[in-house]
């Protein structure tokens, strides 16, 4: 079965097909980023215009990679949710109306199901059970995966998401947006250990997350610096970024193996933006193979939103049984 998926969610529209026997096939991607920049964030109505604009062209784009036509799609996946509105209904829209002129179901996928499942794009795949840290711009949850379909949320963040961190301190210190990224590239010329950054939660005996705090010991020393400080002042920035991205990933990858130990599973899967991070990478394989357990992350590019992982997710579950084909069609479903 081939199917045809949409993302949308956010400020990345992603197209994609996938084959439920084959895998990926192929999937085109427009990011928004350059567009926001100058706003220092998504700006939605932005957001939902431009993947107005862009979707057909890289469904076009898509179905020629493949060398297939739109007759050929069996089935039509979107992110249903969350997400921001008016970019969730550009996806929605065109997806149900695709299915429509095709008489195929449309397929409403959890965009957070969709990065979930993503690591197993990756090759090598990982087996079931496994615990997975999902660490997006808006979520930071770590879920016992038992199978597709078979989720159990074992902590999350009790306010902002790891990325959310990662972003609002960029922001403090001046960077661009994403913030994630920025950061991290800043950090690089950073020495971690110049600042003591709170970590969070670190103790707290479960496995939840707290970011907000992090937020404002950021702002404190950000204000103690002297911005006409030149040359020193750049550096004591790179050492805050450096201290931020160590007081995340310490979290991060605690929290992590604490519920590797808690369930007794060897692997762990790292899915959504924050996965992309160098440093919260190489940690947890180190930590990981020092346990004699393994880490999964998506490929590199697909850590980020993307169509790929949301016609995916659709596609394991219509594999697991979990989709009713016959009558899923045309129910609209959008839950921002
Ligand atoms: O999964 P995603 O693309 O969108 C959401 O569903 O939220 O995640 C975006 C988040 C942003 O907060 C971004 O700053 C963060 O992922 N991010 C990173 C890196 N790349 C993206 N954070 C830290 N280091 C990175 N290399
Ligand atoms: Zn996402």
């Amino acid at each position: 079965m081939i199917i045809l998926g949409y993302e949308s969610s956010c400020d990345e529209t992603g197209v994609a097909l996938v084959c439920t026997e084959r895998g990926l096939l192929s999937h085109a991607l427009h990011s928004q980023v350059k567009m926001h920049q100058e706003y220092g964030g998504v700006v939605p109505e932005l957001a939902s215009r431009d993947h107005i604009q862009r979707v057909l062209p890289l469904t076009a784009e898509t179905l020629a990679a493949a060398g297939m036509q739109l007759a050929d799609v069996d089935a039509v996946a979107y992110t249903a949710g969350p997400g921001l509105a008016g970019a969730l209904l550009v996806g929605a829209s065109v997806a149900q109306s695709i299915a429509w002129s095709l008489g195929r179901p449309a397929i409403p996928v959890h965009h957070l199901e969709g990065h979930l499942l993503s690591p197993l794009l990756a090759n090598p795949t990982p087996a079931f059970p496994f615990v997975a840290l999902l660490v997006s711009g808006g979520h930071t949850q770590l879920m016992r995966v038992d199978g597709v379909g078979r989720y159990a949320l074992l902590g999350e963040t009790l306010d902002d998401a790891a990325g959310e961190a990662f972003d609002k301190s960029a922001k403090l210190m001046g960077l661009g947006y994403p913030g994630g990224p920025a950061l991290s590239k800043l950090a690089e010329q950073g020495d971690p250990t110049v600042y003591d950054l709170p970590r969070p939660m670190l103790h707290s005996g479960d496995l939840d997350f707290s970011f907000s705090g992090l937020k404002t010991a950021v702002l404190t020393r950000m204000k103690s610096f002297d911005v006409n400080g030149g040359a020193a002042f750049e550096t004591a920035k790179a050492n805050l970024a450096a201290a931020t991205e160590a007081a995340i990933v310490d979290v991060l990858a605690a929290k992590s193996l604490k519920a590797m130990k808690q369930t007794g599973l060897k692997r762990l899967v790292v899915a959504g933006g924050v996965g992309a991070n160098r440093h919260l990478r190489q940690h947890l394989e180190t930590e990981m193979a020092r346990r004699g357990g393994e880490v999964f992350f998506p490929p590199l590019s697909l850590c980020t939103d993307n169509g790929a992982m949301i016609a995916f997710a659709a596609a394991q579950r219509v594999n697991a049984g979990l989709v009713d084909l016959s009558t899923s069609s045309h129910a609209f479903t959008v839950r921002p």
